[in-house]
């Protein structure tokens, strides 16, 4: 089960309390842990959080900073509880326009927790799916491919997703927009897709088993007539 989230309405969350949209990262954040937590409990094998576009750069320089020193503060408080419950950190994305600090901090939380098998956490940091998918073929170059699930390996290598994520079972949007925002492009081919009113800092344990609860009521036909027999994976999930 790979369930991936646009976390959006950080800013929408903060100006509805006339708080600065910095609040509402802090918010959105607090979400966040909370929520892998729960994935953690619902037997989710990966979850894959949306938290930085590459196009966010082109925020206000005290916002981008706001931002991905969230990001820093929540590596370093939850890479011990992940320790604890054995959960994967896994940043995907470009690292290039990352200050030292925050690429020193991504390593050694994916150094850490590299061993831990329960659920992987890929968090997308300056992440654009359509250069994701740029690089991969450039890395494809002579490589014949028989199906479309081993491009997922090149896709994979190009964002230093590691392990190699299957492809996305539910993507869940937040925040009421119904687009993708260069997530995920490919790997959301045959997603159940969720768009939710909720704000991202409202977004909790409760709201992702609603989330499962809609999905599991789902019928994924994958191109055939009748639905498609339930993987093993969803099949143990569901129990
Ligand atoms: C999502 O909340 C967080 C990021 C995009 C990093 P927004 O900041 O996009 O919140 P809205 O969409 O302005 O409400
Ligand atoms: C998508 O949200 C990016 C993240 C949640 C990190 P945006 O708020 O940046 O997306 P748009 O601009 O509404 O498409
Ligand atoms: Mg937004």
């Amino acid at each position: 089960m790979h369930i991936a989230i646009i976390m959006d309405g950080n800013g929408r969350w903060a100006a509805l309390r006339n708080l600065n949209r910095q609040a509402g990262h802090r918010a959105g954040a607090r979400a966040a842990d909370a929520v892998v937590r729960a994935a953690v409990r619902q037997r989710v094998d990966t979850l894959t959080l949306y938290a930085f576009s590459c196009d966010n750069w082109f925020r206000p320089r005290p916002e981008v900073e706001a931002l991905l020193g969230l990001l820093r503060r929540y590596l370093i408080t939850a890479t011990d509880r992940c320790l604890e419950e054995s959960v994967r950190i896994n940043v995907i994305g470009r690292r290039h326009r990352l200050n030292s600090t925050l690429k020193a901090q991504i390593e050694q939380s994916e150094r850490l927790t590299a061993g831990c098998s329960r659920m992987h956490l890929r968090l997308a940091v300056d992440y654009s799916s359509r250069l994701s998918i740029i690089e991969a073929g450039r890395r494809l170059r002579d490589t014949p491919l028989n199906a479309p699930a081993e491009y997922l390996r090149f896709l994979a290598a190009a964002v230093h997703s590691d392990p190699v994520a299957p492809e996305v079972d539910l993507l869940i949007r937040t925040a009421g927009e119904k687009r993708l925002s260069d997530f995920l492009l490919w790997e959301c081919a045959y997603a159940e897709l969720l768009f939710l009113d909720c704000l991202w800092p409202d977004f909790d344990a409760a709201a992702l088993a609603q989330a499962l609860e809609e999905f599991s009521c789902r019928q994924r036909r994958f191109g055939r007539i009748a639905a498609v027999k339930e993987t093993s994976e969803i099949q143990a999930w569901k129990r």
